[in-house]
């Protein structure tokens, strides 16, 4: 029997971006509700790729059980598949940057879809509001390990990753505690430092060092030695990749103009240890915690966010509450115009009760106004 469904019939899935654990949570979320109200369900294969080369499959009921606990997505996602900034090799292997986003209205159109449920970050969602604006109908979900999404208070994956960045301080400190050493532990968040921040708060960091406070020299070589001369011989450094020594610049890896962002942020870690190294002559290591972070199963917390999300997405997609993106606000889900949800990343304040509380402990940011 079909129940309610506002009239839409095909709904159509799709991950962006680099993946998370809760993606396929999400899916589970969107597409359980969406068949028991009698709607079909079709995955887009490696995000938005699949949307301009038409690659697609039917997602029925037995396909997205069990999904729960998984981690990546079932779907493929991609950072490269941009329908606006294609980028399209000659035989030269040069790379030319063409527009494929008529492709991707064409392909929606073929495949008779009401809706396409767009699960990403902001760089989905710059290119959901687009193809919205040419007429599709999208209903955005907010995924990101980087937490930098403004629209909501959490974005699903960031629990997950910072679980990670946990156990790997508390494993660092204690053979950073047997063998006297300074650990410096490098870990991702691109231009915001939340998972530095929450990662390093919660495993007892020393020193946390995020792109929004940038961290004097001195001040970072005076704390190890402080802690030393006091009898603690070791000290954990927790670094976002954007990092930012005062009057320095962020460390990049590569650039890679395949990519939605192009840059490639890593390296800041080892930085950091050789220069504490040779300043303070105390013996340091670094450890790169790199896609560690974006791999596994979700945490409780992201299983129950994602579920919330997904339910909610469809929810909106049934009402015909196109343009939107669900979003946490508070306990509650709520949603926002995705042109509203793109128009401003969310960057740590120095306020932040994460940095009030972190600084209250003795951890350090590497600032002296803190
Ligand atoms: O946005 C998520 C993220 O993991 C960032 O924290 C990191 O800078 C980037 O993606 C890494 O991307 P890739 O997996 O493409 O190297």
């Amino acid at each position: 029997m079909t129940k309610r469904n506002g009239g839409i019939k095909r709904i159509g899935i799709l991950t962006g971006g680099g993946d998370c654990p809760g993606l396929n949570a999400v899916i589970r979320g969107v597409a359980k509700p969406a068949h028991d109200h009698g709607l079909s369900v079709i995955g887009i294969l490696d995000g938005f790729e699949g949307l301009v080369e038409g690659r697609a499959k039917e997602l029925y009921n037995k396909d997205v059980s069990g999904i729960l606990a998984r981690g990546g997505t079932i779907l493929g996602s991609s950072n490269k598949g941009d329908p606006f900034h294609w980028p399209e090799e000659d035989h030269n292997g040069d790379i030319k940057i063409v527009d494929r986003s008529k492709a991707a209205v064409k392909n929606y159109m073929g495949w008779n879809l009401d809706c396409v449920i767009a699960i990403g970050g902001d760089g989905t969602m710059h290119i959901s509001n687009k193809l919205a604006q040419m007429g599709m109908n999208i209903v955005g979900v907010p995924k990101t390990i980087d937490n930098d999404i403004d629209a909501t208070d959490q974005t699903f994956g960031h629990d997950s990753a910072v679980y990670v960045v946990t156990e790997a301080i508390d494993r660092l400190h204690t053979t950073a505690s047997s063998h006297h050493r300074v650990m410096v532990i490098e870990v991702m968040g691109r231009y915001t430092g939340w998972i530095a921040l929450h990662g390093g708060l919660a495993g007892g960091a020393d020193i946390i060092l995020i792109p929004e406070i940038p961290f004097s020299w001195d001040a970072v070589y005076d704390k190890v030695v402080e802690r030393n001369m006091m009898g603690k011989r070791f000290s954990i450094v927790c670094v976002a990749e954007g990092a930012i020594p005062l009057g320095g610049e962020m460390v990049i890896k590569k650039t890679d103009k395949k990519r939605t962002d192009p840059i490639q942020l890593g390296g800041i870690g080892k930085l950091v240890a050789d220069k504490i190294d040779e300043n303070t002559k105390l013996e340091t290591r670094y450890t790169v915690l790199g896609h560690l972070q974006r791999g596994g199963s979700p945490t409780p917390y992201d299983r129950i966010l994602s579920t919330k999300f997904g339910t909610s997405a469809i929810e909106l997609a049934m009402k015909k509450k196109f343009g939107r993106m669900v979003a946490l606000k508070g306990m509650e889900i709520s949603s926002v115009k995705i042109e509203d949800a793109i128009a401003k990343q969310k960057l740590v304040k120095k306020n932040d009760q994460a940095v009030r509380a972190a600084a209250a402990v003795g951890m350090s940011f590497g600032t002296k106004d803190l």
